[in-house]
């Protein structure tokens, strides 16, 4: 009405709140298979996602979630394409929400530049619940910006960029931002931008075990032994764990012996997963240092926790993620 009456337009609302989930990565096997000019590395990877992971919800800005007070002294906090950030959550302490490091303040700023109206475009607040521990190879901020993009292409509906711009955006971002988009099963090649099918999967169970130690992605890729090794051959579809567990257990993670180097702990982790009643396969995802074990099943898996668990040790057991209803179509 009030537009109406003064000819302006009217002030941006958003619907809330908005709860995106950011599951964690597991690269099931990851090989390198050669190197770009500019340095970065192009892999091959099977790529599957935990039923665990970070939740990232988006309130309207003006109002402060925990309490439901209007937001004061904070004048930025209500302009028009505002994005402010909350960290909470066991793993949130370290981290700090700084427009340059903070990958979900950064895919903020990305979408923003990327739509040209910002005047429509309501101020929000994002408030990530860190349940995955960081810097840790399973792509743990680059779910979290993942989900920062499907949660704003939400909140600011009707201006989505094309999905090939989206996944542009997304490696922008991160390598592994573009597999967090739909956080499906994927084959991955590139640098982490192409994406392509993933053999069909048994609904396996799955452990994820941290020691603490947060390992650094390029002095990992600094560290590695120096050849490339080919793309993997998979099939279309694996019927049954033991199918898959043998054809994964001949391929390997390049990485994994870099750092295991750097960080001698993730030994230890491989050596005590292995150990575990009804662990089928154990290796370590991404660049470390979260290692994963495959069991048959999910109760497998958290029947097996206790056997695993050691101090200053995250321990997490359950399946796989299979969000069907959360592809990005845009
Ligand atoms: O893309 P992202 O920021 O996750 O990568 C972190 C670092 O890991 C890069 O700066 C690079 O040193 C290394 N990296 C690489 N090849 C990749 C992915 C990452 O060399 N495909």
């Amino acid at each position: 009405a009030r537009a109406a009456r003064t000819g302006r337009r009217t002030e941006p609302t958003v619907i809330g709140p908005l709860h995106e989930s950011a599951h964690a990565k597991i690269n099931l096997y990851l090989h390198v298979t050669g190197r770009r000019p500019d340095g970065y590395h192009l892999l091959d990877s099977l790529v599957v996602f935990a039923d665990a992971g970070d939740v990232l919800s988006l309130h309207p800005a003006q109002r402060r979630p925990e309490t439901g007070r209007p937001e004061i002294g904070r004048p930025e906090i209500g302009r028009p394409g505002a994005v402010g950030l909350d960290i909470t959550g066991p793993f949130g302490a370290g981290l700090v929400a700084d427009g340059d490091s903070n990958l979900i303040l950064r895919a903020a700023r990305l979408l923003r530049a990327e739509l040209d109206d910002t005047d429509l475009l309501a101020p929000v607040r994002i408030v990530l619940e860190k349940n995955l521990p960081v810097a840790s190879g399973i792509g743990g901020g680059s779910a979290d910006a993942a989900a920062a993009l499907r949660l704003l292409l939400r909140a600011w509906p009707g201006r989505a960029p094309t999905r090939e711009r989206l996944m542009a955006l997304a490696v922008e971002l991160g390598a592994d931002v573009p597999v967090c988009i739909d956080q499906l099963p994927a084959r991955m090649g590139g640098v982490g931008e192409r994406l392509g099918p993933a053999p069909a999967l048994p609904a396996c169970g799955l452990m994820l075990v941290n020691c603490g130690e947060a390992v650094a992605t390029p002095a990992v890729f600094r560290a590695r032994a120096p050849h490339f090794t080919p793309p993997a051959a998979l099939p279309a579809a694996w019927h049954d764990v033991a199918a898959m567990v043998r054809d994964l257990a001949a391929l390997t993670n390049d990485l994994q012996d870099a750092a295991c180097m750097i960080c001698p702990t993730i030994r230890t982790v491989l050596q005590v997963l292995e150990t575990a009643p009804g662990c089928r396969l154990a290796r370590m995802s991404g660049s470390g240092a979260t290692c994963f074990a495959l069991f048959d099943t999910p109760q497998a898996a958290r029947d097996a926790r206790d056997a695993v668990r050691r101090p200053g040790w995250w321990v997490w057991a359950g399946g796989l993620h299979a969000p069907a209803d959360q592809r990005v179509t845009a």
